[in-house]
Order: C-alpha cells, then structure tokens, then sequence
C-alpha cells in the first residue's frame, strides 16, 4: 500500500493555515458589535502594538494582501514618470501583474541584477546615472525584499550602505517585507535596526506567511508619504469594512512576540531541511540558506518523483531549480519525510 500523501507541503509558506495565536485572537474579536473601517480597538491595538515593536511613532495601515500593501505603498512615493529600481527577481516585478506601475499609474519598474537576490549600492548608482535625461523615468525610490525572493537577508550594515547611496541620490527605500518576521529571526536584531535606522522609508509588513490568515501591515516610517493614504486604500479596495478580523490577529501576534517564535521556526526547519539535503548526491543548494527558503536543483526524475509522491513545491520561482518554503506549521517529521523520499529517489 502506497503511504498516504503529505498533509503539509513546501510550495509556500501560505499553503500554512492560521497560527494559534492569530485564531485565538480573531474568535476575541467576534464578540458583539464594533466600528467598521478601523475605528475600533481591535485595529487602534494593533497599531499601538506596530508602534511598540519598532519602537517609533510610526503610521500603520492594514491591506488585504502584499501586492495591495507593495502597489498602494510605492505608488504614495512615486509620481508616474518615477521608476522604481528592484531586483530583477522582485515580487513586485516577477509576481504582482503590473499592479504596482498599475495603481502608480505608470511608473516604470527598473530591474538590476545582483547575487543572491539582492541590489547593492554599486548596481543602484549605475541604474540611476545610465540615463540622466528627461526621456527617461526619473528613479525615485529603491525596493528591497527582506528576506528576498531567493531565501538570503539584508544584513543592517547593507541596507545602510544601501541608504548611504540612495540618499546621495534622492532615492526614497521601500521594503517589501511578505517575510520580515523571518529576517529579524535570522539575524537577531531590533526590528528598527534594519528598518527606520537604516534608511527604510515604508515597510510592508507581511502577516499572512507569518501565520495570520489575511492581511498586511504597511509601516510608513516617513510619515509625510502616509498623507492620505486612507484615501489611496479605500479606492484600492483595501479598506476592509470589517477591519477588526484583518486587525485582530496581528494583536494576537505581536503581542507576546508569536511573529518572531514562529518565524524562528520556520527558518530552524528550513535548516534542518537544507542539512539533510546538502550530503545528498545530485542536490545542488543554490543560494546561501538563511531565512525559511531551502533552493535546491534537483534531478528531473527525482522532482516527478516527489510530485507523484503527492508534494508540492514551487520550481518557477527565482532563477530555477525547486523552491522549498517552509512555515510556522513546519515539523521536523514533515522534513525527514520530504527528505527521505528524495533520498530514495536518488539511490
Ligand atoms: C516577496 C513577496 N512579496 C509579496 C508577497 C505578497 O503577495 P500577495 O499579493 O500574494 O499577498 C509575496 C507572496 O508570495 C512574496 O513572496
């Protein structure tokens, strides 16, 4: 008899279901009547709580989802004959449809490649003095994703050299931080250390692969750009009339640190993941592994084995090879399983 299939799986972190504590705090808010559209405690709680992790009068605003949080966010930095410089791996450019130049109403995405996912001060002073005329999109604000796309971290000394360099030539930063939680896991900093300290003008904080079940934190560190971006998300369509069960569970999260426990797991089994795979023969790990992301090429027999198998990963995410994700919901058995079957595979 065939092993029944797996119950969780590697293809991304938002394959996992609603942590404990982000559950526990929705079935809190669900008692009786409250203000719609973030007038209530549930949402004023969750800002306080934001304000309070980094440690600064920052202005929070809850979305519906990344894109909405990355398109909406960059658009409030950026006029529409504005570019946005990103690495030619981002979300923004490989994965959100256009929205971002879409809700900018047009400005340009600029891409630069670099290792490991990452821009650096060098990349961003060429993208910007290539074209200094006025036929060219005017770079307005540098994009980073914190982890990145392909699994590796901005140390603070690199987003700092980042800034250094964006200043020097009017830049404003973005971050598109879907996986923040697992960033300040990696490298055991204050969330401000590698945020409003270095240079981040606007975070987008992300909850759903953290364990909440919908929703964003967009974190304007420059509060100027908030201005009126209520009103840029209501005609977004990402003021949720119900906002206290967008809110809620990040009250649940933030506030006795569940977001950082569970990302610190997530990355312990991308870990424990990239240490069984390593020694394997014909397994080629593809970028340093230091967040929750494993990248792996595998043979092609070996992936249509682990697929027949009933796993599911990612293998067009990147620069190839099979993109494993791991969540809060993680095990160590899920791992061993996973990595068993491809040791058999490959014998
Ligand atoms: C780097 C990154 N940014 C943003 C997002 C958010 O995207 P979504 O609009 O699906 O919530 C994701 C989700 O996969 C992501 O990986």
């Amino acid at each position: 008899m065939n092993p029944p299939p797996p119950t969780r799986h590697f293809a991304s972190d938002n394959y996992a279901g609603i942590c404990p504590e982000a559950w526990a705090a929705l079935a809190d808010a669900n008692q009786g009547h409250a203000p719609g559209y973030g007038d209530d405690a549930w949402t004023g709680k969750a800002t306080d709580l934001v304000r309070a992790i980094f440690e600064t009068h920052c202005e929070v605003f809850f979305v519906f989802n990344g894109t909405a949080a990355n398109s909406l966010s960059l658009a409030s930095m950026c006029q529409s004959y504005h570019s946005i410089l990103c690495h030619e791996t981002a979300h923004i450019e490989a994965d959100e449809c256009g929205a971002p130049e879409f809700f900018s109403n047009g400005t340009k995405v600029l891409l630069m490649p670099g290792p490991d996912g990452k821009v650096d001060p060098a990349g961003i002073e060429r993208m910007v003095k290539k074209r200094t005329d006025i036929h060219y999109p005017k770079p307005r604000a540098v994009s980073l994703t914190q982890s990145t796309e392909l699994g590796t971290v901005y140390s603070p000394g690199e987003i700092k050299a980042i800034w250094a360099k964006a200043k020097s030539l009017g830049l404003k930063i973005h971050m598109d931080g879907a996986r923040f939680a697992n960033a300040v896991a990696a490298l055991g900093v204050a969330p401000k250390e590698i945020t409003w300290q270095a240079g981040v003008d606007v975070l987008c904080f992300g909850g759903t692969k953290n364990g909440i079940p919908v929703g964003e934190a967009v974190v304007f560190f420059d509060r100027e750009l908030a201005r009126e971006f209520d009103y840029r998300c209501k005609q977004g369509g990402q003021l949720a009339s119900k906002m206290r069960f967008i809110s809620a569970p990040w009250v649940g999260m933030l506030k006795d640190g569940a977001w950082l426990r569970h990302a610190a797991h997530a990355n312990a089994m991308a870990t424990l993941l990239e240490e069984k795979l390593r020694p394997m023969p014909q397994v080629r790990i593809l970028f340093p592994r230091q967040a929750n992301a494993v990248f792996a090429e595998l043979p092609r027999a070996a992936i249509d084995g682990l697929r027949q198998r009933g796993w599911k990963f990612y293998t067009f995410i990147g620069q190839g090879g099979c993109r494993l994700m791991c969540a809060w919901d993680t095990t160590p058995d899920d791992v061993e399983t996973f990595a068993a079957n491809l040791g058999a595979l490959l014998r």
